[in-house]
């Protein structure tokens, strides 16, 4: 898989409804067909490939991840979940397990939210949480939208069953890299994921006045870039954190007209705030929004709210069957909140969600050089085998 989309320095970049992200589902969906699993897909590109189970009436266990990747993304990020899915089915298979429910395997659409924001799109628009028709009328920077790029890509992977928006089952739960330090600090093997903590992303609009670089003196200028260079510094001093656990991040930044003897006249950059406390997530965002209004360096400001994700907790029980499962296999393991977001936020909002991390070294993460070893997947792996067939058999 990590073939696909590779980079120059060891990462990919098989960013949502490319070319290489439509190559990286038509090889899963290849190895799928091979196993006899069938296949589906939702209005917003959601991949669901079933094994059958005893009894098709009941609704599914599912696990799953995402395919798409960051623009210099890692070969495990999102990846590593939908192969460990494919391996416990084909396990399941290999030792003639047959579940009474179907097990599904769902490849969340445009998780990454780089090419077309918000992230988890795939995931939240089937919660509800952003309409279908805002999610397909979103453009990349080259003017695609949404819609076009989906048109195609499903298209290239027919036949594919549909599948109404919507999804839920009778338990989800999600492998993924810890993406952080934490893990291989506590040389710990798995991470049993209690919650993931909220995420809200603006978009902010800093507007000046194009004017000539070489003959405008200071004193005339309404210099784009100078706002919003004090405003990052103003919004970064405000939301200083002692304890170190709100995260700021502004990860764009865009200057308009971008020529070298023009003052800039426009600055669009993102801001994205984390925080495992709602209150004081909401707190914090509210007062971002005041210092992104009104007047800085005689430029005009303004905010959009594009995505807030309050935290969300797991479902105990499947929580409890991680940690029994890990035990079980006499893993180290630790309990722990995710930094990073991931679709089962959304999935947890309407079905029993539980995560299993495995390390990444030196918590690199959204970085060519993520690297996790082999054991280390392998042990998610199984713990993710195990959890699928303890969720299976309770009554959730
Ligand atoms: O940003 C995130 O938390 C996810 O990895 N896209
Ligand atoms: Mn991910
Ligand atoms: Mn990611």
């Amino acid at each position: 898989m990590a073939r696909i989309g590779a980079t120059a320095n060891g990462g990919v970049n098989r960013q949502a409804l490319t070319p290489e992200d439509t190559e990286g589902r038509r090889l899963l969906l290849q190895w799928a067909r091979a196993r006899g699993y069938t296949a589906a897909i939702d209005p917003i590109g959601n991949l669901f490939i079933r094994r059958a189970g005893s009894r098709a009436d009941l609704s599914p266990v599912m696990t799953g991840s995402h395919l798409d990747s960051q623009p210099t993304g890692g070969k495990y990020d999102g990846v590593y979940g939908v192969l460990a899915g494919l391996e416990v089915l084909e396990t399941l298979d290999d030792h003639n397990v047959v579940t009474e429910r179907p097990i599904e395997l769902v490849v969340w659409m445009n998780e990454e939210g780089s090419r077309f924001g918000p992230v988890t799109m795939g995931s939240a628009v089937a919660a509800g949480a952003v309409s279908l028709e805002r999610a397909l009328a979103t453009n990349d920077a080259r003017g695609t939208s949404v819609s076009e790029a989906l048109a195609q890509q499903v298209a290239q992977l027919a036949p594919l069953e549909s599948r109404p928006l919507g999804a839920t089952g009778h338990a989800y739960i999600e492998a993924h890299i810890e993406q952080g330090p934490v893990l291989e600090q506590e040389a710990r093997d798995i991470g049993v994921v209690s919650a993931i903590q909220g995420l809200h992303l603006y978009q902010v609009e800093v507007r000046g006045f194009e004017a000539h670089a070489g003959t405008t003196p200071s004193r005339h200028r309404k210099d784009a870039l100078v706002a919003a260079s004090a405003l990052i510094a103003k919004l970064r001093a405000e939301v200083a954190d002692p304890a170190d656990v709100l995260r700021f991040t502004v990860g764009r930044f865009e200057v308009a007209p971008g020529s070298p003897h023009i003052v800039p006249g426009k600055v669009t950059f993102s801001i994205d705030l984390r925080h495992p406390d709602p209150e004081h997530l909401l707190r914090t965002g509210e007062r971002i929004l005041e210092l992104c209004a009104g007047e800085i360096e005689a430029c005009t400001v303004c905010a959009k709210v594009m995505l807030r994700s309050s935290p969300v907790q797991f479902d105990t029980r499947l929580v409890a069957a991680v940690r029994n499962a890990a035990e079980h296999r006499g893993f180290g393991y630790m309990s722990m909140v995710s930094g990073a977001t991931h679709d089962a936020k959304y999935m947890a909002e309407r079905t029993p969600t539980a995560m299993i991390f495995v390390p990444s070294e030196k918590g690199i993460s959204h970085n060519e050089l993520e690297h996790t070893d082999d054991e280390d997947l392998a042990a998610g792996a199984q713990i993710l085998c195990d959890a699928v067939l303890a969720a299976a058999a309770m009554e959730l």
